[in-house]
């Protein structure tokens, strides 16, 4: 099959491509600008070809359709890293998806898959385990406002799609969040700040094995990757602090959540298990080993959180 991944680059986008790649059938394409995405996170193989560009250049997308004519559309790509450039995440987000759902329109592509964010439902969700009919209040940050704007594209184009409303996918290559943050901090003997919180992780390797089923045909619509349990921010650091091999144990400073957000954030995976079959999740402590690895191996670099709060709200 031919597929144009978009941010192959990225942690979610290279474990779905190196799971492509072990089927010989599939010669991909990946297009990514690297403002977050890493060279090193792709080896080079005869049936995968890197375009250094971006989605938001209608231009080389539409020279790409036309000359690739992709059966299969993965979207990875996004704005997030910097929460006031709002006009690179409508760019990236909002123009970048417009021109892969129309150029896909165009050649009709068989699959559109997307990754949406969980921040779609606002910092209070009004149900724990969140469900799919829960209303869309993304207007917190910018991140959520732009990428909810190009998944309602999505439902308005009528491509055959899939989306994935993920919370916190974590693993190697997972370059923000808490993890990282972690991880750097205890390697610079520094303090940790803990929030008194609990949120839903998953490992980026399950992700990829349910988006290959996807890209081979199962599924349909909007979906939640979870694997219905929250975990405690403390439980991950602890895990980070195990994992490092430290010999004492530095005290984290918890911090409390403000009003605007609520203690456990967990997306109800119902519809996900019925259609895509039984999931294997990965144990915390395999997920902070293998990421540990990686970050011993690769260093951090700069960490950075996408959800800026709204402080005049
Ligand atoms: N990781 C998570 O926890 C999480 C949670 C919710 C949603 N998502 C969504 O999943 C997708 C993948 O996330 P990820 O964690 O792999 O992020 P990532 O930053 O690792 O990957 C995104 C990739 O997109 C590339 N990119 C950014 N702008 C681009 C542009 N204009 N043109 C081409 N490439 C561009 C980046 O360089 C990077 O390689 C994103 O759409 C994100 O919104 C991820």
């Amino acid at each position: 099959m031919k597929i144009l991944v978009t941010g192959g680059n990225g942690q979610i986008g290279s474990h779905v491509i190196e799971l492509l790649l072990e089927d010989k059938n599939n010669e991909i394409i990946n297009i990514d600008n690297f403002v977050t995405g890493k060279k090193y996170h792709l080896q080079n193989h005869n049936k995968l070809k890197t375009i250094n560009g971006s989605i938001e250049d209608s231009k080389l997308i539409k020279k790409i359709f036309k000359e690739f004519i992709p059966e299969i559309v993965i979207h990875t790509a996004a704005s997030y890293n910097e929460p006031e450039n709002w006009v690179r995440d409508i760019e990236t987000n909002g123009i970048g998806a417009v021109n892969l759902i129309k150029n896909s329109l165009e050649i009709n592509i068989s699959r559109f898959i997307y990754f949406q964010t969980s921040l779609c439902y606002g910092n209070k969700p009004l149900h724990n385990p969140i469900r799919l009919d829960h209303p869309n209040f993304p207007g917190t940050n910018s991140y959520s406002i732009s990428k909810t704007l190009a998944e309602d594209y999505l439902k308005l184009s009528g491509l055959n799609f899939v989306t994935f409303r993920l919370a916190n996918v974590i693993g190697p290559r997972n370059l923000s969040g808490p993890l990282p943050i972690f991880y750097k901090r205890l390697k610079e003997n520094q303090k940790c700040f803990v929030t008194n919180s609990r949120r839903d992780f998953v490992f980026v390797k399950d992700l990829a094995q349910v988006v290959l089923k996807a890209v081979y045909g199962k599924g349909k619509g909007t979906y939640h990757f979870s694997c219905g349990k929250d975990v405690s921010i403390l439980e991950l650091y602890n895990e980070v602090v195990k994992q490092i091999g430290l010999n004492h144990y530095p005290e984290p400073e918890i911090q409390e959540i403000s009003d605007k957000e609520v203690k456990s954030i967990l997306t109800d995976p119902d519809k996900t298990f019925k259609d895509f079959g039984k999931i294997n999740f990965t144990k915390l402590e395999t997920i902070v080993k293998e990421s540990v690895n990686y970050y011993d191996q690769y260093g951090v670099g700069k960490t950075f959180t996408h959800a800026k709060l709204n402080d005049k709200k």
